[in-house]
């Protein structure tokens, strides 16, 4: 589109629609360019997608619904574009404010409301960090599963918009498979509940699931009611090396066959454990022949019953080409290989810049997608550091910038990450398992979707926001 297009599509921030904000949040929760240490500013023109980075408007830091709905209204008759933020941890970058106008962070939305301990429910608003949020309803003995790598820092709200999932999504589901009902601001500044605080519901069309995964180009949740469920009191947890990283992938759907539900299956490849460990400064001895792992967690009430799933899935092993099987034995170990687990992103951001690529595949077809993307490096001369939820045949790809010139970088990757993905879609899967489309995928999404299936989108997406300004030009 053309930069004259762009113009007479959106209008910019004016100093009177600056002075209308004030009297909404407050003078000291609307930031500029021009009020802020530059620092301070521009980490919400960022979130941890490659190095984009784009300049907004203005920030709002709104406290309640009241006032997004306010700013919406606002925003809405000045068809002043609205891209909202959770913590900027996003890997498809669906926070960055490509079009100026407002940033909308949710951070003072970060009330944990209520724990409903009768109802194994609580309702929370979208800047509570998903750690804070597991700890807190734990303290009751209860359960949200949900998980990303970022939990220490990622917000409920970014969880939501991607339906992010995590290592515990192999056995208790995404972000979506927790939501009972939200509120929700609209575009054009409505507030509407979606549905209700039940754990049943078959009253009209699902405005609650329609809402997540959306990226925030639907409007902007305020509340959230999440099910929650009794907390998982015993867990196993055992890191086993392969020689052959294709057949850690092939054991993966073995465990399962064994009629096993691990609450956690992970797949990193060597340079994947080695940049963590090095990163966090963790000594690991790894011996020259070990090309991959598996980190396989177990968990329930019963730790007898544990130890017994676990003799099986060494039933399963030794059917492949394994080390020394190391079985966590205290806390602080599996603490320590998790951290590890958590940190490869982090460690791969630290070590160059990076594409990430979320492919999914059924299961079973984790091998074949596996050695496809070592196959298309070889032959388009990239570099890959591959790990992720092998359970659910979600793997991240992680295309490193290394010594790639500018020309192979922004050019030379888009043949072969459109035949990686294409790849996916032939092997039954798609392009994103939970990082979603926003920016950076879009021109991607038709490899996975019909034009049929985007132009119903587009329909929901003109209902919902006649003047497109709620996180414009993210998905498609
Ligand atoms: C992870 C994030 C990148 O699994 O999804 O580490
Ligand atoms: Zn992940």
């Amino acid at each position: 589109m053309s930069h004259l297009q762009e113009i007479k599509r959106f209008e910019t921030c004016t100093p009177a629609l600056l002075a209308a904000f004030e009297t909404i949040v407050g003078q000291e929760h609307v930031l500029t360019a021009a009020g802020q240490a530059s620092d301070d500013y521009a980490r919400y023109g960022r979130d941890h997608t490659e190095d984009l980075h784009f300049t907004p408007d203005v920030v709002l830091r709104p406290a309640n619904a009241d006032e997004v709905s306010r700013i919406m209204r606002l925003c809405h008759e000045n068809r002043l574009p609205v891209t909202p933020r959770g913590a900027g941890t996003g890997l498809s970058g669906g926070a960055l404010p490509a079009h100026g106008g407002v940033v909308l962070s949710t951070e003072r939305l970060n009330r944990i409301i209520e724990i409903d301990e009768r109802n194994l429910q609580a309702t929370v608003e979208p800047g509570v960090v998903n750690e804070a949020f597991q700890n807190a309803v734990k303290e009751v003995g209860l359960f949200y599963p949900p998980d990303p790598a970022s939990k220490g820092s990622c917000f409920l709200g970014g969880n939501l918009a991607h339906s992010s999932g995590g290592p515990k999504a192999v056995k208790y589901g995404t972000t979506r498979d927790y939501v009972l009902n939200l509120e929700v601001v609209l575009p054009t500044g409505e507030i509407i509940w979606t549905a209700a605080n039940t754990l049943k519901n078959s009253t009209g069309y699902n405005l609650t699931q329609l809402m997540v995964g959306s990226e925030g180009t639907l409007g902007i949740i305020t509340k959230v009611v999440f099910r929650l469920l009794p907390y998982p009191q015993q867990n196993i947890l055992m890191l086993v090396p392969f020689r052959q990283e294709e057949q850690a992938a092939e054991a993966v759907s073995a465990v399962f066959r064994a009629g096993i539900i691990p609450s956690g299956m992970e797949f990193m490849e060597r340079e994947a454990i080695v940049w963590s460990s090095n990163y966090l400064n963790i000594p690991l001895t790894l011996p020259e022949d070990i090309s991959a792992h598996l980190l396989i967690e177990l968990d329930g009430q019963d730790l007898e019953q544990l130890y017994k799933e676990a003799e099986q899935v060494y039933a399963v092993l030794e059917h492949y080409d394994v080390g020394e099987i190391l079985l966590a034995d205290t806390a602080a170990q599996k603490d320590e290989l998790w951290k590890i687990r958590r940190n490869i992103g982090n460690a791969v951001r630290y070590n160059s810049v990076y594409k990430e690529e979320d492919t999914v595949v059924p299961r079973a077809a984790l091998p074949t997608l596996l050695k496809g993307v070592k196959e298309l490096g070889r032959q388009y001369g990239f570099k890959s550091v591959c790990y992720g939820h092998a359970g659910d045949g979600n793997l991240h790809v992680n295309i490193i910038r290394g010594e790639l010139t500018d020309e192979q970088w922004n050019h030379g990757l888009q043949e072969p990450i459109r035949q990686l993905f294409q790849l996916c879609v032939k092997l039954g899967g798609t392009i994103s398992g939970e990082h979603g489309i926003g920016m950076v995928q879009r021109q991607y999404i038709g490899i996975a979707l019909p034009e049929i299936n985007l132009a119903l989108m587009r329909g929901i997406k003109q209902v919902f926001d006649p003047h497109g300004i709620m996180n414009p030009d993210k998905i498609f």
